[in-house]
C-alpha cells in the first residue's frame, strides 16, 4: 500500500507554483560552472556542500543560497540552471511550473538583467517545446534591499514584460514588512503583472495582512503563520486567496519542529487552498514528488486530500481559459473523476 501511494504520487501530474530557480543549483552543476567561469567556491567536494546544507532559520540557509548564486555569469549559465530543474521536474511529471528568479542577486553582482533573463527564458521555451512544461515566470524583489532598488529592477523587468508574467518578495522577512514595496507593487499592478509575495513563513500573521491589503496579492508563498489568526484564515477563505505550501522548507528551515506538526492538514480542514510546492529544491532535499510524499505519510493524507491540493494548484495558477480547462481536465482524469 505505502509503495502504491508513493508510485501514485510519482505518477500523478503535478503543478509547482512556488520555486526560485536559484534554488534548484545542484552541487554537481555548481561545480561544473564554478570551473567553467573560473570563480572560487568554499567547497572541495560535492558531500562537503551538502554537509553545509544545515540550516536553523532561514537567514542561515539565503547567506548559502546566495554565495552559490555567485558563480552565475553567463547567459549559458543560467539557461544550464533552468534546463536541468526542467528535466528533473519532466522526471517527476509536473506538467506546469511558475517559476521565481532573484534579478537582484546578480545585478548587484555586476550580471546584467538581459543576460539573467535571456538564460532563463531560453531554457524555459525549450521546456515547453522539448518537454510539454508549460510555465510562467515571476520576477522577485529581495525584501532585505530597498524599495528604491526595486523600483530600478522594475525599470530593467519593462521591456521583458511580455516574459514576466509576476512579481514577488522574498529574502529576508522579519523586518522587511510588505509595507516597505507597497509603492512598487502598485506600479507593478498598474503595468499589469501578477502580484504574489512570501509572508508568515517566519514573519508574523501583520505581515500576511499587509500582503493581502497593501500588495494586494494575488495568491501568498506560505503563509503558515497565517493560522494564529482566525480572522486572517476567514479572510483567505472568503477572498479564495491560495497558499504556495512548502513542506520540505518547512522542516529544513525549522518553521515547523517535524513533519507531523506541519499545518498543511489543519490547512486543508480550515478551507484554505493551500497547495504543495519544493521552494528551493537542491538546498531542501527534494524536488515535488518528496515534498508530496513527505506530507502524505507525516500526515496521513488520502487521495482526496491529493486531489484538492492539486486542483487547489490548478485553480490558483496564472494560467487562464481553454489551458486552465485542459490542466483540470489533466488532474480530473489521473483521479478518475
Ligand atoms: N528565497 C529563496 N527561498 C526563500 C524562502 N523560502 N523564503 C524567503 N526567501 C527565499
Ligand atoms: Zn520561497
Amino acid at each position: 500500500m505505502t509503495t502504491d501511494l508513493k508510485n501514485f504520487i510519482a505518477q500523478m501530474p503535478k503543478i509547482e507554483l512556488h520555486l526560485h530557480i536559484e534554488g534548484t543549483f545542484e552541487p554537481e552543476l555548481m561545480f561544473e560552472i564554478a570551473q567553467r567561469n573560473n570563480v572560487k567556491i568554499p567547497y572541495k567536494t560535492v558531500e562537503e556542500v551538502k554537509n553545509a546544507y544545515n540550516f536553523n532559520n532561514l537567514q542561515e540557509f539565503l547567506d548559502i543560497y546566495y554565495a552559490g548564486a555567485g558563480v552565475l555569469l553567463t547567459e549559458q549559465d543560467f539557461y544550464d540552471l533552468t534546463w536541468s530543474y526542467l528535466q528533473k521536474i519532466h522526471a517527476e511529471n509536473v506538467i506546469h511550473t511558475e517559476i521565481f528568479f532573484d534579478p537582484q542577486t546578480h545585478t548587484d553582482r555586476g550580471v546584467p538583467f538581459d543576460v539573467v533573463i535571456k538564460g532563463i527564458h531560453s531554457a524555459l521555451e525549450d521546456g515547453k517545446q522539448q518537454l510539454g512544461i508549460s510555465y510562467k515566470l515571476i520576477m522577485s524583489f529581495l525584501r532585505h534591499l530597498s524599495e528604491d532598488s526595486a523600483f530600478k529592477t522594475l525599470e530593467q523587468a519593462l521591456p521583458y514584460s511580455d516574459w514576466i508574467d509576476g512579481v514577488g518578495l522574498d529574502s529576508s522577512e522579519v523586518g522587511n514588512p510588505p509595507s516597505k514595496f507597497q509603492k512598487v507593487f502598485e506600479i507593478a499592478r498598474q503595468a499589469g503583472f501578477k502580484a504574489v509575495a512570501h509572508a508568515g513563513e517566519e514573519g508574523p500573521a501583520a505581515y500576511v495582512w499587509e500582503a493581502l491589503d497593501l500588495l494586494k496579492v494575488d495568491r501568498l508563498d506560505h503563509g503558515n503563520r497565517s493560522l494564529e489568526d482566525s480572522g486572517l484564515v476567514d479572510r483567505l477563505v472568503a477572498d479564495k486567496i491560495a497558499l504556495t505550501v512548502c513542506p520540505l522548507s518547512n522542516y529544513k528551515l525549522k518553521v515547523v519542529t517535524d513533519m507531523q506538526h506541519h499545518p498543511l492538514k489543519v490547512m486543508l480542514q480550515k478551507r484554505l487552498l493551500a497547495t504543495v510546492n519544493s521552494d528551493d529544491p537542491a538546498y531542501f532535499s527534494g524536488y515535488m514528488n518528496d515534498n508530496f510524499w513527505a506530507v502524505t505519510q507525516a500526515l496521513d493524507l488520502s487521495k482526496e486530500d491529493l486531489y484538492q491540493l492539486s486542483i487547489n494548484a490548478v485553480n490558483a495558477s496564472f494560467v487562464k481559459g481553454d489551458e486552465k480547462v485542459a490542466m483540470r481536465h489533466k488532474v480530473d482524469a489521473y483521479f478518475g473523476k
